[in-house]
Formats: C-alpha cells, structure tokens, sequence
C-alpha cells in the first residue's frame, strides 16, 4: 500500500498548541482515532516522522513519541528499512474499542458530544472477552460456577429476608455493611498479613470499582503511572480512563523490574502490581523487590495499588504475605474481590486504604453509586463468619488443583510438540507457550473458530512481547470440558504449525 501523503494525515490531526494536553499525547489520540474509526485502514503506511513533524509544525521528538505509544500498544507495527504501517490484524480487544468509539463517533454527527473523559471512557477495552459474557473452556478468571454453594447461599438469603431489620432497608454506610468490613479486616489479617483496622476496609463493587476509586482520588490527568507489562487490562483501562501516561515496566523472575522501570520514567506518581500472583504470567514478586518497590516509592512518594485478586489459591510454595503488611509509610492501597473466591457476578470487593485516605475514598465511593447492596453485604457477612467461606476455598484449592493436573496431562496428550505448559504453583489459569514464530493473536482466533477461548499473551502487553503464548483459564471448566477443550485446540492448531 501507497504511503500516507503528509498532507492527507495532518488534516485528521489537529493539534492545539494552546491545550494543556501533551501536543504528543494529542498526536496520539488523534491518529488512534482515525485508525479505531477506520479513517486511517489497517495496512496503511504512515509518513516519515520527519516529513509529519514538519507538516504538523512540532518536533520530530512529539511524532517520535506518539508513534512509540501506538507501537507499544500495538496499533502500529514497523518493517526494517520498510517504514511504519497501521497493524494489519488489530487485536481483538482494539477492534472491540473501536467498534465502541464509532458509536461514540456517530454519536458526533448526530451533534451531540462526548467529554474527553467519556471519549476515553468508550474507547478503553476492559478485558479480552469477558464484555461479550464469555465463559467456558478455557476463559481464564472464572471460578467453578458448577461448585457454587447454592444451597448455603439460598438457605443465609432466605433467613436475612425473613428477618430484616427495617434498618438495613435505608441508606447504608458509604464504607460498607460495618459486619462484613470487621469480618474482612480479620480475614486480612490472619490470612494475609494485612495490617488494617475495619475503618479501613472499603467496600467496593469488585475490584475494578476499588481501581477506578483510586485512579479518580489520586490521579490527575496526565499523571505517570508504572505497570507490569504483561498486564491486567482493567487496571490499565481504569487508570488510562483516568488520563494517566501508562508506561510498561518489563518483569523478571521476582516481578516488576523496578531498576527498569526508574529507567524509562521515575516521575511516577503511581504503580499498580500484582504481587501475590503477577496477571497474567504467575509470578511471584520476591520478598527483596517488594522492600525495593516500597523503598522507591517512599523515595519518590508515589502510591502502589496492591491487587490481590487470587491469593487464596495457592498449590504448591509458601505465600508470601501481602505486600501492604511490609508498608510503614502508608503508600500501598490493597485491593481483594469475591470475583474469584465465589462468582464475578456478585460484584463485591474490598478496598483497605491508609487511615489518611480513608474519608477521600468514601466520599468518592458515595459519590460513584452511594453503597453496595447492603442485603448482598449481609449474606456474605454471614457466609464468612459462620465459616462457609473458609471451607469453599479449601474445596475449591482442591478443585482447582486437580483441573489444572488434568488440562495439563491433556496437553502433555494432545498438544505435546505444540504447546509448552508448565504445572502453575497458583492461580486459575496456565500461562502456555507457543514455538517460536506462531502468532499467538493467530492462534487464538483459530482457536476461537473452534469454539475455544485463548487469549493471546500479547493482548496483555504495552511492549513487544518477548514470547508468544496462550493462556488457558482451567478454574471454571469441568474435566470433560477440559478434555474436549483441548482436544479442539488441537484441531484448530494441526494447520497453524503444519
Ligand atoms: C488481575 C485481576 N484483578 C482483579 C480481577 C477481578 O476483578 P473484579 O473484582 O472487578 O471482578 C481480575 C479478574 O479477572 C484480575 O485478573
């Protein structure tokens, strides 16, 4: 394909020099819009960054950035020697933005406008499928839904209805039900280390509630935010809704490089890890990077949003207590969920915030959806402290540590040669490679024609991905649907390597 002229693409960009916004960071959005809303096609070959820097009247250090953002996030990709070009094959999760943002677009030509915030807002992916309800083999972060305590929980329903208290029919606490926030700080304590009293303890609308709380209490737009790259999408949707300059930091064997990291940018204002069990790639940040991590951002007084969303399953190892135990100087906001522990749809999470935050994020929560449902509350309080929610998590470490033995076997069956999976000391999914050279975006789509859910390891990355891989959710699928799960990847797969 032709090469963009320059004075075709300036006119889909126009950058206000007056504007608080970074000119690089308009660069940016202008030319992601134009590829999301397919102004700009996949395959075109954009200009020079010379050549567009002089029509645009900035400089090529602006161009150079704003193409570094769109490479990263994989918009654009280059050839050697061959110029840079929109990614023929936009992943999934882009598409999904911008099938939102033309609506927003069309909402434009009906002359009603979107804020900058709700523009963001609707072009910001949240996860690789899960909008779309998907579950079954191998959706990575569904809980056995077949091994929900119903009975338990129609039966502690059932007795909070018969016997309510008008009390509990007004408007509760912004903070949440007071039981469930004593009976949380508890848990925290004795199974995670965490050092909080319950006035800490924020009830929140799943975790992805608690990582848009935090980005609107303690994020302004522009604001540098580290985070591990591979990541968790709805964190990185929640704090680049929020205006934040999301920039990856790679990981190594004990978790997030912090050395790299104050290499690429250390005027960060915020970093948002995964400590206990990294998302997606299962690693566990070592004690000694832990105590770096909070060093440095003691030195740099930068926040850290611990996301401790699957903690309780645990194979093999030791845990290592939370991260916010280690905190003296009240840095660290942690975040849990029911998510994984009982079902996503209960939407119920905690958020425990240092004793200063504490009022800004209740107003901040009473001002979002004033409470969560205090019934909802109720009955979960009474799962956890009549001692049904320990025992479900001990069933379901069980579960799901034989699901995992059995979709590995089955791989060891049926994919040998084509699939490397390794035994995953914790977590509900196995991160697997691909040989060198198969596109894992590839891969997931013929994958996905044969009914079978694969993210592709790259979706989760800012940066190149060093490897290609899959990721397999095994939690929430049964044995037989692990066996035919697989046993499709290895039709889908057969011609992909052939
Ligand atoms: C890293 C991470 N954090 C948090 C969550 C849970 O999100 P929520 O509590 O909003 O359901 C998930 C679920 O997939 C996750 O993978």
């Amino acid at each position: 394909m032709n090469k963009l002229p320059t004075a075709l693409t300036s006119p889909l960009l126009a950058l206000d020099q007056s504007s608080t916004t970074p000119l690089y960071r308009q660069l940016y959005d202008g030319l992601r819009q134009a590829i999301l809303d397919g102004r700009i096609v996949p395959g075109a070959r954009l200009p020079a960054t010379r050549a567009l820097a002089t029509e645009l009247g900035v400089s090529r250090n602006t161009v150079m950035s704003a193409f570094d953002q769109l490479f990263a996030e994989g918009y654009l990709e280059g050839r050697v020697g061959d110029g840079t070009y929109v990614t023929r094959t936009l992943p999934d999760t882009l598409l999904h933005a911008g099938a939102t943002t033309m609506s927003a677009v069309a909402l434009q030509g009906t002359g009603r406008r979107l804020s900058r915030r709700g523009a963001m807002l609707a072009a910001t992916p949240v996860s690789t499928s899960r909008e779309r309800g998907q579950v079954g083999a191998f959706a990575p972060g569904i809980p056995a839904i077949d091994a929900f305590p119903f009975e338990t929980m129609a039966t502690l329903a059932a007795r909070r209805w018969r016997n309510l208290s008008s009390e509990l029919l007004g408007y509760g606490d912004p903070a949440g039900y007071r039981p469930l926030r004593d009976a949380i700080a508890a848990y925290l304590g004795a199974a995670r280390g965490v050092r909080c009293s319950a006035e800490q303890v924020i009830i929140v609308g799943g975790s992805q509630q608690g990582l848009d709380l935090t980005a609107r209490v303690l994020l302004d737009s522009g604001n540098v935010v580290w985070m591990e790259d591979p990541g968790y999408l709805g964190a990185r949707g929640a704090l680049r809704a929020a205006g934040a300059e999301v920039i990856p930091v790679p990981l190594d064997a004990e978790g997030l490089d912090v050395v790299a990291g104050n290499a690429r940018n250390a005027a960060v204002r915020l970093v948002y890890i995964t400590p206990s069990h990294q998302y997606p790639t299962g690693v566990t940040m070592s004690l000694t990077r832990r105590l770096a991590l909070l060093e440095w951002a003691t030195h740099h007084d930068a926040w850290i949003i611990e996301d401790d969303y699957d903690s309780e399953y645990r194979y093999a190892g030791r845990p290592l207590a939370a991260l916010q135990g280690l905190d003296r100087t009240g840095r660290v906001i942690y975040l849990g969920t029911f998510s994984k522990v009982l079902c996503p749809a209960i939407r119920l999470g905690y958020l425990v915030a240092p004793p200063d935050l504490v009022d800004a994020f209740v107003a901040a929560r009473a001002l979002a959806d004033r409470h969560a449902p205090t019934i909802d509350q109720a009955v979960l309080t009474d799962f956890i402290v009549e001692g049904h929610f320990a025992r479900h998590i001990r069933r379901m470490r069980a579960l799901y540590a034989e699901r995992q033995a059995i979709l590995l076997e089955a791989i060891e069956r049926e994919l040998s040669g084509l699939l490397d999976a390794r035994p995953a000391e914790a977590g509900m999914h196995l991160l697997t490679w691909l040989p060198d050279g198969i596109n894992d975006q590839l891969a997931a789509q013929r994958a996905a024609e044969y009914g079978v859910i694969a993210p592709p390891l790259s979706a989760y990355n800012l940066a190149a991905p060093l490897r290609s891989g899959v990721l397999l959710g095994y939690a929430g699928v049964k044995p037989h649907a692990i066996e035919a799960g697989v046993k499709q990847l290895a039709a889908a797969w057969a011609k992909l390597c052939g």
